[in-house]
């Protein structure tokens, strides 16, 4: 297949397009190659492009940033999708946009399925949100991966952060009140192929590993890997935080977005393996003795 990856600066386009690579013809776009604020970019690229699908990674992800600048994170992360997705359905193309766990309700505990309500509180999920519906619009064949907190060896991310303060710094914390899935980019390129490759999948699909946790089990878990793995911690156990006792945190977060991964699952006919395995094996091979 002719796959074009958007997003391959980021930490799960990179992993996407270093595995799509093997097996298919992959062209991949990072910021400097296209800039989806401009829509003349985009018709100009796409346009000149024999493709069959597009994996759209890329968007303004900074969750607080899409607060101070509203109009670069509908540009991106609401208008270039909802375009990409009307030439892809011109052109007879697939196309996977990748949402996020931002959009649904997080106000009851447990695990949210593809069918839960929406309801996203700030800016950056207002316009993922706005992105899906748009997407979805153009092409009920299309898919919707509502991705969650990823982490990967292209972009440092929330386990990385955790261990460089842990290393440095004798008391640390993680936020005890919010829950979702920690996700392996690796694990979700592989996913994200599989879904490419099945007709039958289409609408909204959870992409994540399998369980949940609270930002602060997945530091801890994280923590405890890292000194497993030989990493020099100055603090070994995080102290609990809260949402709001955060000054940085300008946009409202959802508490509950933990993901059942059992639609996905059926779809990919693949094991969704725990996010703790897809965590030690990340740690292991990127933090390891050897
Ligand atoms: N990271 C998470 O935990 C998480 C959780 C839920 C959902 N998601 C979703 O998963 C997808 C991938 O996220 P990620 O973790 O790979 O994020 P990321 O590392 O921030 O990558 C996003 C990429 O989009 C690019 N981008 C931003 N503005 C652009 C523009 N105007 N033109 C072209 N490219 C632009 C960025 O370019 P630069 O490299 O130049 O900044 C970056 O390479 C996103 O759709 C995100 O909403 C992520």
């Amino acid at each position: 297949m002719r796959i074009i990856i958007t997003g391959t600066g980021g930490r799960l386009g990179a992993a996407v397009s270093r595995l799509l690579r093997e097996r298919h013809r992959v062209i991949a776009w990072d910021r400097k190659a296209l800039d989806l604020t401009s829509p003349d970019q985009i018709d100009d690229h796409l346009g000149a492009l024999d493709f069959d699908a597009v994996i759209h990674c890329a968007a303004v992800t900074g969750v607080d940033y899409c607060e101070t600048y509203p109009d670069e994170a509908h540009a991106v992360n609401t208008a270039a999708p909802a375009q990409i997705a009307r030439i892809c359905k011109t052109r007879g193309a697939r196309m996977i946009h990748v949402s996020t766990d931002y959009v649904y309700d997080g106000t009851q505990p447990g695990l949210r399925r593809e069918s839960d309500p929406c309801r996203p509180l700030g800016i950056y999920a207002k316009t993922k949100r706005a992105a899906e519906e748009a997407v979805l619009e153009v092409s009920a064949d299309f898919v919707v991966a509502r991705a969650s907190w990823i982490f990967g060896p292209d972009r440092p991310g929330f386990a990385d952060a955790i261990i460089q303060r842990a290393m440095l710094e004798t008391h640390c914390g993680a936020i005890a009140d919010k829950w979702s899935n920690p996700s392996y980019s690796h694990d979700q390129a592989a996913l994200l192929e599989a879904l490419l490759l099945n007709p039958a999948a289409r609408g909204a699909v959870n992409l994540c590993n399998a369980g949940s946790c609270s930002w602060l089990e997945y530091g801890q878990t994280t923590l405890d890997l890292a000194f497993a793995a030989g990493v020099s911690l100055q603090c070994r156990t995080l102290s609990p935080q809260r949402c709001a006792e955060m000054p940085g945190f300008l946009a409202e977060r959802p508490v509950y977005t933990a993901m059942d991964t059992s639609h996905l699952a059926a779809l990919t006919g693949q094991p969704v393996r725990p996010w703790q395995e897809a965590l030690a094996e990340y740690i292991n091979t990127y933090y390891g003795r050897g």
